[in-house]
């Protein structure tokens, strides 16, 4: 399977922070934001990446994250002229994606919590049809709605309705066989002039090829686009890992527990950045303490 990050937007919301920097480079605690949404991919056993984001932030994006080698990754890197919507990823990534089975994520979108790893190891065996989460939230309103049945069926999916049917949320992480590609070339834009992902989902949907799996109260779904929700999102990250002294998306970590990197590149990783706590992590992690030169 294929990953997409879609780490475009203006993130207008954001000003002035976003002015100089894009905001899925801004810091989330101790990890540029992006790091979040990567490493479900990576938990999913997803290697080869593609990286969306505007043309002026792009080469930043290419800085920080490089061919991904380093991770026993591969990153790809495509420019989005102008924010036309999320499903303009599946035009812009059609060569990328070829004829395989992809998943997209907002660069802005933060998960932790428990059951993710089992939703995620089911969602990599995906190879027809559509997968996406639900969660619950207070406005539904700013979200993508779905409404379910008694069995957990897809009733209806709506974008930003003003009466939504349910509390339930469509998280910015959706998992899609081949087609997507046909059916995001085939989309006229929405009203707000842009891509719907919804659009494609509702496609999928009244095939009757879509499963919307639940991610319950034991998950915390944090996106980090607002001056408020960024704060609390860096907040929320450390405190959980000031407590446990386990780390929230810590690629690093990650690329070694799934076996992406041995120990030997992993120590390499941690020798990098052994001046600061982040580094002494990585250490820990392979039973060393920090060692001068
Ligand atoms: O966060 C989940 C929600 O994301 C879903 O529930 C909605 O169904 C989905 O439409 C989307 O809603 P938003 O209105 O919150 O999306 P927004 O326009 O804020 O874009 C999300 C991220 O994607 C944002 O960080 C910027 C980036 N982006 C957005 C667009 C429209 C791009 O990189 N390119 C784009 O063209």
């Amino acid at each position: 399977m294929k990953g997409i990050i879609l780490a475009g937007g203006r993130g207008s919301r954001l000003f002035p922070l976003t002015l100089g920097v894009s905001k899925q480079l801004l810091p989330v605690y101790d990890k540029p934001m992006i790091y979040y949404p990567l490493s479900m991919l990576m938990l999913t056993g997803i290697r080869d990446i593609l990286v969306i984001s505007s043309p002026e932030d792009l080469p930043q994006f290419k800085r920080l994250l490089d061919n991904g080698s380093r991770w026993g990754l591969s990153f790809s890197y495509l420019e989005q002229a102008e924010p036309r919507g999320l499903a303009d990823a599946f035009i812009v990534g059609k060569d990328f994606i070829g004829r395989e089975p992809v998943s997209l994520i907002l660069g802005d979108n933060i998960f932790f919590g428990t059951g993710l790893w089992n939703h995620l190891q089911d969602a990599s065996t995906l190879k027809e049809g559509a997968l996406i989460f639900t969660y619950p939230v207070k406005f539904p309103e700013n979200y993508g709605v779905v409404e379910l049945d008694e069995a957990g069926q897809v009733l209806s999916i709506e974008e930003k309705p003003d009466k939504p049917r349910s509390n339930l949320a469509v998280p910015g992480l959706y998992f899609f066989d081949q087609n997507v590609v046909d059916y995001a070339s085939e989309l006229q834009p929405s009203p707000r002039g842009e891509l719907e992902i919804t659009d494609i989902i509702q496609r999928y949907l009244l095939e009757g090829r879509l499963r919307a799996k639940q991610l319950g109260r034991g998950v915390a779904w944090l996106d980090a686009g607002t001056h408020e929700t960024l704060i609390q999102a860096a907040n929320f990250v450390q405190t959980v890992e000031e407590r446990q002294g386990l780390m929230i998306s810590c690629p690093e970590e990650i690329a070694y527990r799934m076996n992406f990197i041995n120990k030997e590149q992993l120590e390499s990783l941690a020798r990098q950045m052994k001046s600061n706590s982040y580094g002494e992590y990585l250490f820990h992690l392979i039973g060393e303490t920090v060692q001068d030169d």
